[in-house]
């Protein structure tokens, strides 16, 4: 669905990263009941559409094994042990993989997929996870205003992002994350909200889901 993208396009991604963390912690801490440095280390981390690999490294450096997958290879770290990024398409990793993972990252990715790919995804992600796991994604909500926010301001007003990145077609609503998770095995822990600050260049967690939006879901 993709084409080539540079670094420019995921230079505004690298924006999401500190309020990513702080998300996770809040689940992790309301599920575990540990702190995020805790209770991540020695788990198998997955990122499905990790683009540049920026975020997965961090998790690397907490002393995790992570695989990160993406059909673009704007990769911007070597592989080493226990850190690898794959060059490979969704289906065809699912197809392949026989690893089975922790926590699972999909990060600004189902509104890039085609509706059978979001399907093919959510029925073969509960044979990627062990006992427990965790699943962490952030999307765009599917109304008029998230339309004009992340396609008429974002990318052709303010252009912080190329033209076209996004089709709102593929925008999706909470709850029809929920309802994949629920037909696939899945259960919703949390919807929240996150907004954006151009001034500051900055994402924090909100209560107001309308445009950008992070959900937790478990097996
Ligand atoms: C908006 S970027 C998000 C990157 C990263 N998750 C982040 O948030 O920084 C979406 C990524 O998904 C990748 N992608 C899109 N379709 C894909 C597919 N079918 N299989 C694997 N990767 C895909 C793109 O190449 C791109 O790097």
């Amino acid at each position: 669905m993709m084409q080539n993208y540079n670094y420019k396009y995921y230079e505004p991604l690298e924006q999401m990263i500190a309020v990513r963390h702080q998300y996770m912690s809040k689940i992790i801490k309301k599920i575990t009941h540990l702190n995020i440095y805790e209770y991540l280390k020695n788990k198998k981390i997955l990122d499905i559409g990790c683009g540049t690999g920026e975020f997965l490294k961090n998790y690397h450096e907490l002393n995790n094994q992570c695989l990160g997958i993406d059909i673009q290879q704007n990769f911007k770290f070597k592989n080493k042990i226990g850190f690898t990024l794959k060059n490979t398409d969704l289906k065809n990793f699912i197809k392949n993989n026989k690893k089975k993972f922790d926590i699972i990252f999909i990060f600004e990715f189902l509104e890039h997929l085609s509706f059978s790919e979001r399907e093919f995804l959510f029925k073969n992600l509960f044979k990627l996870l062990n006992r427990n796991s965790l699943i962490f994604i952030s999307t765009l909500n599917k109304n008029i205003i998230s339309k004009f926010l992340a396609i008429d301001v974002a990318e052709k007003y303010l252009k912080l992002l190329p033209k076209n990145t996004h089709d709102d077609k593929y925008f999706l609503k909470p709850s029809e994350i929920q309802n994949l998770a629920n037909n696939n095995k899945l259960h919703l822990i949390d919807v929240s909200g996150m907004t954006y600050n151009p001034l500051f260049k900055s994402f924090k967690l909100s209560k107001i889901d309308l445009v950008n939006y992070f959900v937790s879901l478990r097996n």
